[in-house]
């Protein structure tokens, strides 16, 4: 059974990448319809939005909006079960496969609680997530990125300071060879010196040209960042613009980000 083997069948989606970007090429990343529930709650409602090699899009909304439920989508996690949609990333659907296939294919995603695995030094944690191909940054790298990492090599993870452990789970993450990079809330909980350490270091990345979807409530913070910006609001897409445009618009951020 495919996923599109369900009550949405008889809308005859289409087999191909369906969103083209301005440039009228496939899109590097794009996903269409996705609708994907927790049980019977329905919550991700028929989200579709496309990105280009390299972009950095914000993804916010207020709690609740579906945010955090849309990168699990589109990582494949287990839950919230994606029903219908297609999920295409550099010419591969991932809409039939799981999170370990969406992994093996570049898709990297940064969970909001970090899991930092328990009993394992700082290495040891970055090793892990090279136990399987495909491989990306050497752990040598991880280290010149977050300097703290390399200072703590030997330290169990889980002891790590908050914004050392989201720089170890950031760190774990391009040990692999992610394609696109999915951060839920990295800079929450931590203190704004933190913040600004983590923030170069996303800079950095954004440097290298990694396509990446970060979701934050520090909603400034992210569109300084990001090229682009998708609002949620109620599981469905609100806007998608310019981070600029967002930036600009006071009575678009009051509406949807209350702030
Ligand atoms: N495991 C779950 N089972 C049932 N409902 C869930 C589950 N996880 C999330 N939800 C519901 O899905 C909706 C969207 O949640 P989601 O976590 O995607 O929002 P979010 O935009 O990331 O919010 P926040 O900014 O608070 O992190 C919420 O109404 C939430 O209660
Ligand atoms: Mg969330």
């Amino acid at each position: 059974m495919t996923i599109l083997d369900n009550q949405f069948e008889n809308q005859k989606a289409p087999r191909v990448p369906p969103v083209k970007n301005k440039g009228g090429q496939s899109a590097f990343f794009s996903c269409w319809d996705l609708h994907a529930y927790y049980g019977e709650s329905y919550i991700v409602q028929g989200v579709s939005f496309d990105i280009r090699e390299g972009e950095i899009v914000a993804l916010l909304g207020r709690n609740g909006a579906g945010k955090t439920s849309t990168l699990r989508a589109i990582a494949r996690v287990d839950e919230p079960e994606v029903r219908h949609g297609e999920i295409w990333l550099d010419h591969q659907g991932l809409h039939n496969m799981k999170s370990h296939g969406a992994a093996a294919v570049g898709v990297g995603l940064v969970p909001e609680d970090r899991r930092i695995i328990q009993g394992l030094t700082v290495e040891e944690n970055l090793k892990l997530a090279q136990i399987a191909p495909p491989i990306g940054w050497s752990i040598e790298r991880i280290y010149e990125l977050f300097p703290r990492l390399g200072e703590r090599r030997t330290q169990e993870g889980t002891t790590l300071s908050g914004g050392e452990q989201q720089m170890l789970a950031i760190g774990r993450t391009l040990a692999r060879d992610v394609k696109l990079l999915l951060l839920d809330e990295p800079y929450e909980g931590l203190a704004p010196v933190i913040v600004q350490e983590i923030e170069r270091t996303l800079e950095h990345i954004k440097t290298l040209g990694i396509t990446t979807i970060i979701v934050e409530q520090n909603a400034i913070a992210a569109l300084h960042l990001a090229d682009r910006a998708i609002i949620l609001d109620m599981g469905q897409v609100a806007f998608d613009g310019t981070a600029q445009e967002v930036l600009d618009n006071a009575e678009l951020r009051q509406e949807y980000l209350a702030i």
